[in-house]
């Protein structure tokens, strides 16, 4: 597997395996890889030639206050577990290859970031959709493959690709979840015991709306945030948000149907931040 650096580097290789019409995913991280983003490996395998895994801890999609700093920086693992699931190339760029002085152009999808964790995190997806545009012209793909488990995010990836004509299909994978339930995430590692017994809220949240969306042919929306609320309080976690909104658009929905996401963002404890969703009927 070959690890490019730079970004002149990495769009003369894609350029050389389009040459040939090899069909060219990307699989964009920040690294801290697990089972989750592994399984995005994986997909991609199936629909292309050619996988390039990106790796980049993007510092313009965190906030003053979040964990840019701290993010576990793990590349000597990580890059062997990329290697190991079969991509090609590895494109890892230092900040100042993707951020030069003076950088001043932003991407905005603007009303889709606006709300649930556009919320609490204001600046997040510009920072997202700027950084997956660069990674979209350096690589140039053909596919790009990124998780359901960021369902904000991959709407958002989905509208841009629309909003400003790349020719890249995106596919949308499941989420990866520990046996008990437990949604993977690189911010899991910050849990201490009590609050891995707490995360566990956000599942069983998603399990009970789903029994009730399938056992009542009517119900409303404000019910499930209700049952949300209820659990994940109890459990000892701080609700930041439970929508029930459309899978394509995100807009609210007053009552479950069948294209109904639930979609909720917990505190666990003072620092730790998680999120996850599922459809309501499926
Ligand atoms: P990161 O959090 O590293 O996630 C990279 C990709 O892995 C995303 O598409 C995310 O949805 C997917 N992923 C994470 N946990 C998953 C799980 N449990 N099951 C399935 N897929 C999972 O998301 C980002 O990085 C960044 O915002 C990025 C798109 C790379 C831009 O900087």
């Amino acid at each position: 597997m070959k690890v490019i650096r730079s970004s002149r580097e990495m769009y003369e290789l894609s350029a050389r395996w389009k040459k040939t019409a090899q069909v060219i995913s990307l699989v964009p991280t920040m690294g801290c890889l697990h089972e989750g983003h592994l399984s995005l490996i994986r997909h991609a395998r199936e629909v292309s030639d050619k996988i390039i895994v990106s790796l980049f801890v993007n510092p313009i999609q965190f906030g003053q206050n979040e964990d840019f700093d701290s993010y576990p920086d793990q590349f000597e693992r990580d890059s062997g577990l990329i290697e190991a699931e079969g991509s090609d190339a590895l494109f890892y760029p230092p900040p100042e290859e993707m951020y030069t002085e003076n950088f001043q152009t932003s991407v905005k999808v603007k009303t889709l970031s606006q709300g649930m964790c556009g919320i609490d995190r204001p600046d997040h997806f510009g920072g997202v959709a700027t950084v997956v545009t660069k990674l979209f012209n350096i690589t140039s793909p053909d596919i790009a493959v990124f998780g359901k488990k960021d369902f904000q995010q991959l709407i958002i990836i989905k509208r841009l690709v629309k909003d400003l004509s790349y020719n890249i299909e995106i596919i949308g994978a499941p989420i990866v979840r520990e046996k008990d339930g437990l949604a993977m995430s690189s911010r899991n590692v910050y849990l201490d015991s009590a609050g891995r017994k707490c995360a566990l809220c956000l599942y069983q949240a998603i399990q009970a709306s789903k029994k009730i969306s399938h056992s009542r042919d009517e119900l409303s929306a404000e019910q499930i945030i209700e049952e949300t609320k209820k659990i994940v309080t109890q459990a000892g976690g701080q609700l930041e948000y439970a929508v029930v909104v459309n899978e394509f658009t995100l807009v609210p929905d007053n009552f479950v149907n069948n294209n109904s996401v639930l979609a909720l963002a917990v505190k666990i404890g003072d620092s730790v931040r998680l999120i996850d969703n599922s459809k309501l009927r499926s």
